[in-house]
Formats: structure tokens, C-alpha cells, sequence
């Protein structure tokens, strides 16, 4: 799909960005004791893109709300969001986030594993501030969607452990750890929004196309990426023998001699680091980064076509060009 120009949308994003970080700072800057905001603060401070709140403002824009009812569920995605990555770096042994130090390296296991639970109580302390009469259904989208990142995360981990790992699978397991989060987005923005239910179901398909895809890109740059932009450091996923989707696409394709090397990631739960290199390779001559990029092709087009219900032309317009700013992402 073509790359999106800078357009009137571009100002709009950067705008609201700034917004959600503003008020991302001021949320544990007052509390207390400083041994848990602290840390808490380090990640939240750090440079996210602040994709879930955008699709919570977009939604609730896309069926006729206002940005200024939703700013307290957007900030609360952020945190719950914030959370998994905090206990996601644990589980997958990773050193790097947002260019920097991840937070149990910086700190400790410990406080990372308590930063990530009351960035979750935050969240739903802000979650609850911007609902209404609509709160059963909010907080029950809220809560089911970390209900699915969890079972999510949680099949990522025994994937690990597994021999083979179908690419059907993968996509269940994406589609409970990220896409949950993507779509519980979009539905608490069009909850809260005031949408119809046909709306929110059309905006909920956005959401879950959209998080599919943009899982299969986390993988894809993870090992195409500009480390430096990417900010987590490159080929993490061999290093861990996680089951990505290249590597379960190139297990698919590999014959003979290729299927060995690659069965080496799996035997040994992961690479050397001086590696990554040469699976860099493999996965090209494979062909599977090209299979990547059109799955992910397809699934954002998927999300697109999700929109046609939606009635304002620039409202579906923008939702339109916030897929392709992620399609086009480098980091
Ligand atoms: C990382 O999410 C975790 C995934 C689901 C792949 P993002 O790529 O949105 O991370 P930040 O928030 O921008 O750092
Ligand atoms: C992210 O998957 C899933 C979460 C729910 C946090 P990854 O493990 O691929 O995310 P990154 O690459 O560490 O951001
Ligand atoms: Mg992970
Ligand atoms: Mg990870
Ligand atoms: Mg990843």
C-alpha cells in the first residue's frame, strides 16, 4: 500500500501526542512513596508512541464524540499498556525499551514487578473517571482485554517451550496479546463516544485488524529495524527462540539445510547474538520478509474495509491514515 504524504492529519497526531504525554507526566509526579512512582515514571516518561490512546481518541471522533470525554480512558490504555511492557521485558529477558535501559535492568525484578501492578491500578482508576452510564460496558471491554494479553502473553511463553508452533496459532496468540488491547481501545472510545452498537463492533474490527498487523510488524522490524529508531535492540527474538512470524513462515518454507539451521533456534531456545546476521539472511532468501509485509498488507487492509459504516468522510479518512502511518512505521 502507498506511503501516506505529510498531510492534515500529521499536525493532529503530534498535537494529541503531546497532550496524552502531558498528562501521562502529571499522573505520578504528585504521588508517593517515590520508590514506586519513580520507576513508574521512567517508563511512562519514555518516548512510546502513544498508539492506544490515538485509537481511542480517533474512535470516539469516528462516531460523533468529543476528544475531551475520552482523554481519561485514553491515558488509562497507556498505562495498562505500559504495564505489559514493564512484565513483558521481564519475561522476554529484554535490556532495551524506548531506547533505553528496560526498567527491572535500570532498577530491580522486583520493583518492576510492582511498578507494573499499580501502573495497572492507575489505569483503572483513570478509566473509571471518564465513565458514565456506559461503565459496565467499558470496564468489562477493559478488563477483558487484560484478561486476553495475559492468556496472550502467557501462550507466547509456552510457544517457547514448543517444537512446532502452527501459524494459525501465532495468530490466536497475537491476536489475545496485542490485537485484545487494540480493539478494547477502539471500543471503550466508541462506548464513551456515545456509538451505536454497529459502530463499536465496526471500530472493534479496526482495532483487532489493526493490532494483528501491527504484531507481525514488531516482529518484522525486529530484526529490519534501525536499532538506534527502534529503540529495543535488534534480533531479540532469535536471541530468545521466540516464535515469531518469520520464524514460523521460514520453518514453513525451509528445506534440507535451511530447515536444520533454523531448527537450531528452536533446539536451543534461542541464538548468539553474533548470529542474527546470517538468520537476517536466511529469513530474506526465504522469502519470508516479503511474506510479512504482505500479511501485514492484508490485515491492515482488513481494518480499512472495517470502516465503511462509519458516516463522516474525514472521520474514516483519519482512521484510514492512522493504518497507514502504521503500516509505514520504522519503529
Ligand atoms: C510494543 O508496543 C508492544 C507490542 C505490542 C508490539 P509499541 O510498539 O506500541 O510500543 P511503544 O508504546 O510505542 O513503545
Ligand atoms: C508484546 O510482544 C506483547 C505485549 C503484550 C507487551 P513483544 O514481546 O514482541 O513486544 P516487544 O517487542 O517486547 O515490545
Ligand atoms: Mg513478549
Ligand atoms: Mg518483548
Ligand atoms: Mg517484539
Amino acid at each position: 500500500m502507498n506511503r501516506p504524504g505529510k498531510n492534515k492529519f500529521s499536525s493532529l497526531y503530534e498535537r494529541e501526542r503531546k497532550k496524552i504525554d502531558m498528562r501521562l507526566e502529571n499522573i505520578l509526579k504528585k504521588r508517593s512513596p517515590k520508590s514506586l512512582y519513580d520507576p513508574g515514571a521512567y517508563i511512562i516518561n519514555s518516548k512510546g508512541k502513544r498508539i492506544r490512546p490515538l485509537l481511542v481518541l480517533l474512535s470516539a471522533k469516528a462516531v460523533g464524540g468529543k476528544f475531551n470525554d475520552v482523554y481519561n480512558a485514553a491515558v488509562a490504555v497507556e498505562l495498562l499498556h505500559n504495564f505489559t511492557l514493564v512484565h513483558d521485558d521481564i519475561m522476554d529477558n529484554a535490556d532495551k525499551r524506548r531506547g533505553r535501559l528496560t526498567l527491572h535492568k535500570k532498577y530491580n525484578n522486583n520493583t518492576a514487578i510492582l511498578v507494573g501492578d499499580s501502573l495497572l491500578s492507575v489505569a483503572y482508576e483513570y478509566l473509571l473517571k471518564d465513565c458514565d452510564s456506559n461503565a459496565k460496558y467499558v470496564i468489562s471491554s477493559f478488563t477483558r482485554g487484560l484478561v486476553e494479553v495475559c492468556e496472550g502473553q502467557s501462550l507466547d511463553t509456552d510457544f517457547e517451550q514448543r517444537k512446532n508452533v502452527s501459524l494459525n496459532e501465532y495468530i490466536i496468540m497475537i491476536k489475545k496479546k496485542t490485537a485484545a488491547l487494540a480493539k478494547t481501545c477502539c471500543e471503550i472510545g466508541a462506548s464513551i463516544g456515545g456509538g451505536s452498537r454497529e459502530e463499536i463492533k465496526a471500530l472493534a474490527s479496526y482495532g483487532t485488524n489493526l493490532g494483528i498487523a501491527f504484531q507481525i510488524q514488531d516482529d518484522l522490524l525486529d530484526i529490519t529495524a534501525d536499532e538506534e529508531k527502534f529503540g529495543k535492540k535488534i534480533g531479540g527474538d532469535l536471541i530468545e527462540g521466540k516464535k515469531t512470524y518469520l520464524l514460523i513462515k521460514a520453518l514453513e518454507k525451509a528445506k534440507s539445510d535451511d530447515r536444520k539451521i533454523l531448527s537450531e533456534v528452536i533446539d536451543n531456545k534461542g541464538i548468539k547474538p553474533q548470529n542474527v546476521k546470517s538468520y537476517k539472511l536466511l529469513f530474506e532468501q526465504l522469502g519470508v520478509i516479503e511474506s510479512a509485509k504482505k500479511a501485514i498488507d492484508s490485515y491492515t487492509r482488513k481494518a480499512i474495509k472495517s470502516l465503511s459504516l462509519i458516516k463522516k468522510k474525514e472521520d474514516k479518512e483519519l482512521l484510514t491514515w492512522f493504518a497507514y502511518i502504521l503500516l509505514n512505521r520504522n519503529r
